[in-house]
């Protein structure tokens, strides 16, 4: 068996490699082809992999490509995790909304807009050079939005990962205080826009209003990943539990306003500390029991895709949350919208549970979030600018249409060098 890791210089290696090495037994033998554009980092994770690897006793071959025919041809699996442009474009991602008005972020909103018009051509490009019958497994974001893309414009099987799901579902046992282990919830809606109506602790079905009703505001900012004050502020008045990303619709002009006063760019934040990471990720790779620790995502990042690439391998059907398409379980999508469900995971892909409608005070704000991607997802495969105002106009946080034109010729102009579809 052969998986390609398309992005294998990603400071999220060492996770994905972590991950491998606790599926090690399930996946022993097979192949990963290392693939990245950039020599330098995919030779450090290349390394760290295989000392890992050795110092583990973990029967997996490595190789390394700069070439992407050559990752992928003959794999079976091609996990994609990369970020066209690197954190350069993810810096004009969050800073040209803002100067507009707009919540930048790299996923969500313009910002998102913005990198799924980068990432649509390259996934197309792999999805029409990966060997027929291949799975796509994504982490490439927009995920949903390239998802779309590769499912309604290729032949390509593509299944859609995120983890938030879990560090959302661990917030809010800290919230609850409730225990993380045996938590379960079931997050439904699209990426970065999910909602949880139904929470199980070890299979027994928890009273999620009452929950509610009990909980207090807890005091406190916001890191970067986590905003528990104001999840617990929508969370009571909305009746069930909001996705960390839901603060940018909820709390759209206070955020632009807190971004706007901290001045530099999450991605400017990151751009600063990766010199120091990739020193110590390279220094650990030379070690014969490489401990990458401080890794980027964490364990769970990395173990959650290579659990789901063996779940499709092993036909495991196991009960994950992904992005595929909707097929009826949500009743308040179409049939194939690319939805965030729990989905039973096996050999022919994931099959969707059946879940019902999306909570009524959300209802309509997902499914104008998903005429959003639709027409992203048209826009970056077809590179027509008049769907990409539509796209941009059809967006919550924008609306405006001279505002839509503003984000878009700029963010154009700035990315022009990755988006050949415009040209
Ligand atoms: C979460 C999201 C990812 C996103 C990441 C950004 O994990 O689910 O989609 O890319 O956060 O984290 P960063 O450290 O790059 O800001
Ligand atoms: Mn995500």
């Amino acid at each position: 068996m052969k998986v390609a890791i398309v992005g294998a210089g990603s400071g999220y290696m060492p996770g994905i490699v972590r991950g491998l090495l606790h599926r090690a037994d399930d996946l022993a033998g097979t192949e990963l082809a290392c693939y990245d554009i950039d020599a330098v980092h995919l030779d450090v994770m290349t390394r760290l992999a295989r000392n890992m690897f050795a110092a583990r006793g973990a029967a997996f071959t490595v190789s390394s490509h700069t070439a992407l025919k050559a990752a992928l041809d003959g794999a079976s699996y091609v996990f994609t995790t990369f970020r066209p442009g690197g954190l350069a474009a993810r810096h004009l991602d969050e800073s040209i909304p803002l100067k507009h008005g707009v919540v930048g972020q790299e996923t969500a909103g313009p910002g998102g807009f913005l990198m799924a018009l980068r990432s649509v051509p390259v996934l197309l490009d792999i999805a029409e050079k990966a060997d027929a019958g291949a799975w796509i497994v994504n982490y490439t974001n927009p995920t949903n939005v390239v998802t779309d893309a590769v499912a309604r414009h290729t032949g390509a099987r593509i299944i859609g990962l995120c983890d938030q799901f879990i560090g959302d579902t661990e917030m809010w046992a800290e919230l609850l205080g409730l225990p993380s282990d045996g938590l379960e919830a079931d997050w439904i809606g699209l990426n970065h826009a999910t909602w949880a109506q139904r929470l199980r602790l070890d299979g027994r079905e928890l009273d999620v209003p009452l929950l509610l009703d009990d909980l207090e505001v807890p005091g406190g900012g916001a890191t970067p990943w986590r905003d528990p004050s104001r999840m617990a502020e929508l969370a009571k008045t909305l009746g069930f539990l909001p996705n960390s990303y839901s603060k940018y619709y909820f709390f759209h002009d206070e955020v632009v306003a807190e971004l706007r006063a901290k001045g530099t760019t999450r991605a400017q934040d990151i751009l600063a500390m990766l010199p120091g990471y990739y020193e110590q990720v390279a220094a650990e790779s030379r070690k014969a029991d490489p401990d990458p620790s401080r890794e980027r995502g964490g364990g769970e990042h990395g173990e959650f895709a290579v659990d789901v690439i063996c779940a499709l391998h092993r036909d495991e059907g196991r009960r994950m949350i992904v992005n595929t398409r909707n097929n009826g379980a949500i009743a308040s999508l179409d049939a194939d919208a690319i939805v965030e469900v729990p989905a039973l995971v096996g050999r022919s892909g994931p099959v969707p549970l059946t879940m019902g409608p999306l909570p009524g005070p959300v209802r309509g704000l997902t499914q104008a979030i998903h005429a959003y991607e639709r027409l992203a997802s048209d826009a970056a495969v077809t590179g027509d600018r008049r769907t990409a105002l539509q796209a941009l106009m059809a967006h919550p946080f924008v609306r405006s249409k001279h505002t839509a034109e503003r984000i878009l010729d700029e963010g154009l102009a700035a990315h022009q060098d990755h988006l050949p579809q415009f040209r």
